[in-house]
């Protein structure tokens, strides 16, 4: 099954702020990209918001995530396609992506961080956040480090660059609560 409530299931596993916060932008994202694709929105954005859901159980232990989080989803009832995309998104356990979505979850994953740093140094403002800002960003490997620069490039094969941050910006964008404070 597709969970009615994905974040309220994410939330039973994690309480790390920061990473609620990551996952909820990885599944607007996921959201935004679905309809270039004509792919299911609901379901690109349930398995943005999980894909992280055992992060605080496997405790930095990446030869275990994905692989605990699935079997936390199936726990819960979740169906085995969603479970799967969750598990194979940890690429340091798997590789050769190819269908959609994973290809989308690896972009996602990886730009979702970059996006919110770069709205972070324009004071939260993420309306003025735009691609060639995050592009600009992109090439320098010092912002936000830990966001890989290859892994945002997953996306190519199937989407042009510049659409998916375009995207990628209008999901951010549409969760993005700081600027209205
Ligand atoms: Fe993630």
């Amino acid at each position: 099954m597709v969970p009615d409530d994905p974040l309220a299931l994410l939330k039973e596993h994690v309480t790390s702020e920061t990473l609620i916060e990551h996952c909820v932008a990885t599944g607007a994202i996921m959201r935004a990209l679905a309809p270039h694709l004509d792919e299911d929105p609901d379901l690109f954005e349930t398995i943005g918001i999980l894909h992280d859901i055992d992060y605080e159980e496997v405790a930095g232990d990446m030869e275990r995530h994905g692989i605990v989080g699935a079997e936390m989803l199936l726990h819960a009832g979740v169906s085995e396609e969603i479970a799967d995309t969750v598990r194979k998104h940890n690429h340091h356990l798997f590789r050769g992506h190819s269908r959609p979505v994973d290809l989308c979850l690896q972009s996602a994953d990886s730009i979702s961080g970059l996006i919110i740093a770069c709205a972070l140094v324009k004071g939260g403002a993420i309306g003025e956040v735009t691609v060639k800002t995050v592009k600009k960003k992109m090439k320098d490997k010092g912002f936000a480090a830990g966001c890989d620069r290859d892994r945002i490039r997953s996306i190519e094969p199937i989407m042009d660059l510049d659409l998916f941050i375009q995207s990628a910006i209008e999901g951010v964008t549409r969760i993005w609560r700081r600027s209205d404070d």
